[in-house]
């Protein structure tokens, strides 16, 4: 693990009967008034079961979705609260704000040992500005800070960066802990073949990532609709896919890079092409080349890339997966996903998956287990696989 990674964690930190502000990302899907998916409320629970088995109390604050500074009752944290009660088998104190009177009251009633859900930070334009008298109001809930919010690392808020300035002790909660190990040692010390398998929409959300990659990786594979930018720079006929044109460029710098470093780049030699992005749009396989792709769109790779694609997983010693394939939503458009899914499961190696779509798509073949670090820090995972520095883990202090 590079040093740049090696934060305090909160197993460092002596908890019993102390108070415990823990920064979590329960930016949770919502429907009728409850949680839809609890993946992020369950991924918090081993931090927040490690606390409470110490001894400690617990003050959790999360944001949900964008409220833009004003409270919004649909963005309430409140069914979150219910959930994580029922998940912990505890009560689970509700504040109905984050600072102030109703943050401290609730936090009183919970009691020594107690759990408190603190209303979204985000009804608080001061938390997106990193406001500093506003990260003193959160810090003096509580006697240590713990930032468990992977999804959130990304951003310069008061509860993940300003508040670490204002609390006596801090520290990575366990899920930032494993993110961090396990992401790190990509960077620095992958065992090879090292494969990375990139897909989705678009080459300006991985665009970061390749460059930082391409000089740690043997083998980079690309799916999804990012392919079509790299083939419309090869000359190949696209149809309607999703091409980025300003981008053209950038993939043959890519693609010279690759050369440069004998770093072999692999882009799909055959695909699924339909006249729609619909479910039950006609669809055929054909070679990459083939111009008979008219007017339709690139929406799944082929299965001979598939194949292709799933040998050299399986061969791997370490695989880092962001990106599904092809238009992973829809079944006639997700074989390809999910053969990368079996493949990644499959291999002996080391694997890490990470981005919403390469995670259901793993879950949707049941492989999930077979994982070794599923990355559920989404867009800030991004950014430290792109060499970002995270202001969330900078803030923290250094094991
Ligand atoms: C996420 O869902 O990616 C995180 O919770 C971050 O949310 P944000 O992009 O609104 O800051």
């Amino acid at each position: 693990m590079p040093d740049r990674v090696a934060k305090r964690s909160i197993r460092d930190l002596d908890l019993a009967g102390r108070r415990v502000f823990v920064r979590v990302d329960f930016n949770v899907p919502l429907a009728d008034g409850a949680v839809a998916d609890d993946t992020r409320v369950r991924a918090a629970l081993p931090t927040l079961r490690h606390a409470l088995d110490a001894g400690a109390s617990l003050v959790l604050a999360s944001h949900l979705g964008r409220p833009k500074g004003k409270p919004r009752p649909e963005l309430s944290l409140c069914p979150v609260a219910e959930r994580l009660s029922e998940l912990l088998g505890r009560p689970v104190r509700f504040a109905p704000d984050c600072v102030g009177e109703p943050a401290r009251q609730a936090i009183a009633e919970a009691g020594p040992g107690g759990i408190t859900l603190l209303e979204n930070l985000r009804f608080h334009p001061q938390e997106e500005a990193n406001d500093p008298e506003f990260a003193g109001a959160l810090a003096a809930l509580a006697d240590v800070y713990g930032n468990d919010a992977c999804g959130s690392a990304h951003r310069a808020h008061a509860p993940t960066a300003g508040i670490v300035a204002h609390v006596a002790e801090a520290a990575a909660g366990l899920l930032l802990d494993r993110e961090l190990e396990h992401l790190g040692a990509l960077l620095a010390s992958p065992a090879r073949p090292f494969v990375a398998v990139l897909g989705g929409a678009k080459v300006s959300g991985k665009l970061e990532v390749i460059e930082n990659l391409l000089p740690r990786v043997d083998v980079l594979l690309v799916g999804g609709a990012m392919a079509y930018t790299f083939f419309r720079a090869r000359g190949l006929p696209v149809g309607r896919s999703l091409v980025e044109a300003d981008l053209v460029e950038a993939t043959r710098a890519i693609e010279r890079g690759a050369r440069e470093r004998g770093v072999r780049l692999e882009l799909p030699a055959d695909h699924v092409v339909a006249t729609g992005l619909e479910a039950g749009a006609a669809h055929e396989c054909l070679a990459v080349d083939d111009p008979a792709i008219g007017e339709r769109l690139g929406v799944d790779i082929g299965p001979e890339t598939g194949k292709a694609y799933a040998e050299v997983i399986r061969s791997a010693r370490t695989v880092v997966w962001n990106g599904p394939m092809g238009v992973f939503e829809l079944d006639a458009f997700s074989q390809g996903t999910l053969t990368v899914a079996r493949a990644v499961a499959a291999s002996e190696g080391t694997t890490v998956v990470g981005g919403g779509d390469s995670v259901a798509a793993v879950a949707k073949a049941g492989v999930g287990a077979r994982v070794t670090h599923i990355s559920t820090g989404g867009g800030a995972s991004l950014e430290f696989l792109g060499g970002r520095t995270l202001p969330g883990v900078a803030a923290l202090p250094d094991r």
